[in-house]
């Protein structure tokens, strides 16, 4: 399904507007995701550092597991903004871990939107971010 412009900004500023919830006393690396789910509800997330660094999460994680948490397992597009000290410097791909977790909710055409501004942005599917991708 094609994304509307709308809706692509929408969840590129709500992505933004999660920079300020970062937890990132360690990386100092804000990331902030919208994840936007087929019965139009928006899922926000950021990264959740931690002294161990392990149980760290990363910001698309952290909203794919607020959704699915509630119940909410049929996704449509997420849009991933981040950067050093929260100053977006470049478009924020998702790490492989999230990638695979996004390809256990998500079909092959689910949009993953890299943005440096509202205006500024690319989308990809998740079959172009994460081809021959395992699953059972
Ligand atoms: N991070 C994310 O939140 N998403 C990604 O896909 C890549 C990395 C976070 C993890 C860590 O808190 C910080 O960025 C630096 O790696």
């Amino acid at each position: 399904m094609e994304l509307k412009e709308k809706t692509i900004k929408d969840l590129i500023s709500k992505a933004i507007k999660m920079l300020e919830y970062s937890y990132v006393p360690y990386s100092r690396f804000h990331v902030g995701a919208a994840l936007l789910a087929n019965n139009g509800t928006i899922y926000t997330g950021c990264n959740i550092e931690n002294a161990a660094y392990g149980p760290s999460n990363c910001a698309e994680r952290t909203a794919v597991f607020k959704a699915v948490s509630e119940g909410v397992k049929e996704f449509e597009a997420i849009a991933v903004v981040g950067g050093p000290d929260g100053r977006i410097k470049d478009f924020c791909p998702p790490c492989g871990v999230c990638r695979q977790v996004l390809a256990e909710f998500c079909t092959r055409d689910f949009k993953v939107i890299l943005a440096k501004s509202i205006d500024e942005y690319k989308v990809f599917t998740l079959e172009q971010l994460l081809p021959e991708s395992f699953s059972l």
